[in-house]
């Protein structure tokens, strides 16, 4: 039998009460290229596995103070990454069985032949090496897919902001108010109890609430001063514009997307457009995204109009309770100024901070 340099690396725990098994293996496997410590029962063994970096645990089944099958059970728990072997007197296929069940990778009768020992070593290191192979490619694919995941999320993200932004340029707004506006529909649907995921993905669909204004014609959207009430039906297609144009999207966000730009300026005693809805019938996001928007439009300043004082919009919005505002989210809104107030610093426009 040759000296293999490689086995060299590899070193092995050699674990039975019988000193001259011990030694016996560990003279075959120090011959055979291996480095060779010895334990005699299982919790010696453990405390040498806690000093040395092994390769390969070799272990007698029945041991005085820790049984074979304990050490087994400690080893597969703590040092997942070593083989085992166990060796028995008892040619027992149930014992087997259990043992292989529990994670050694081999089981071997005493006496053992020499060329066994020295093959069943071989054949379990030669697992062992494809096991933490495999293990370690499973792991770099997840972390791929994981770095991958969060770029195509914030491709996302940055995508919806980016439109829904572009819609409030042409209306004069700020990009700020976008920012804001989804804050505070996050903060309203987190209070009011949804799960994170729909929190979520309200926070990041209701910068499209006013998408449709992309459809709207400038001469409209940017006139200063009062608009005719011809003009005003024309901003009241904003809503439906902005459903048609994301309507047709697959996404969960883009949907929820269209169902905000539908439904954010309903009003919840049945006097809203564009399709007058009632109520709960109008979906709870609709209902979020109208105090939200209003709260943001009052509160800020806007080129046809200077900010109004936090009181004063609260007084206008509880004005509106029951009658533009769904009551209940209404009173979880103005219960929550303290993290409205700070969603507003944070995201103040330039010019306010
Ligand atoms: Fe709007
Ligand atoms: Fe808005």
């Amino acid at each position: 039998m040759n000296m293999n340099m490689t086995n060299i690396l590899h070193k092995i725990l050699i674990v039975d009460d019988e000193k001259a098994i011990c030694d016996t293996f560990s003279r075959l496997l120090v011959y055979s290229g291996y480095t060779c410590h010895m334990a005699a029962n299982g919790r010696e063994a453990l405390n040498l596995l806690g000093e040395h970096d092994f390769s390969l645990v070799l272990s007698d089944i029945n041991m005085p103070l820790m049984s074979g099958i304990e050490l087994l059970r400690n080893v597969v728990d703590k040092h997942p990454e070593l083989a085992v072997i166990m060796i028995s007197g008892i040619d027992d296929r149930d014992v087997a069985i259990n043992c292989l069940e529990l994670g050694a990778y081999g089981y071997i009768i005493k006496p053992v032949q020499m060329n066994e020992l020295v093959i069943n070593v071989a054949n379990a290191l030669h697992r062992r090496e494809l096991e933490i192979i495999n293990k370690r490619y499973n792991q770099q694919l997840k972390e791929l897919v994981a770095a991958r995941t969060e770029d195509l999320n914030l491709a996302r993200e940055e995508t919806i902001m980016t439109l829904g932004k572009a819609a409030e340029f042409r209306d004069n707004e700020t990009a700020q108010h976008t920012i804001r506006m989804s804050h505070y529909c996050r903060l309203l649907a987190h209070q009011y109890g949804l799960s994170e995921s729909q929190c979520e993905l309200i926070r990041l669909a209701s910068p499209l609430h006013d998408i449709g204004k992309i459809g709207i014609s400038d001469t409209i959207l940017l006139k200063p001063g009062k608009l005719t009430e011809e003009e005003f039906t024309i901003i009241q297609q904003h809503p439906e514009i902005g459903y048609r144009i994301l309507a047709d999207a697959k996404s969960d966000s883009l949907r929820l997307g269209a169902s905000i730009a539908y439904t954010h300026h309903e009003k919840f005693d049945g006097t809203g457009y564009p399709r007058k809805m009632q109520g709960t019938s109008i979906p709870i996001e609709g209902r979020i995204a109208a105090i939200c928007d209003v709260f943001d439009a009052l509160t800020t300043n806007r080129v046809y109009k200077a900010a109004i004082e936090v009181d004063k919009a609260i007084e206008i919005m509880v004005e509106g309770r029951g009658k533009h505002f769904d009551p209940e989210l209404l009173d979880i809104f103005l219960n929550n100024m303290d993290a409205v107030i700070q969603i507003r610093k944070e995201c103040a426009d330039p010019e306010n901070k």
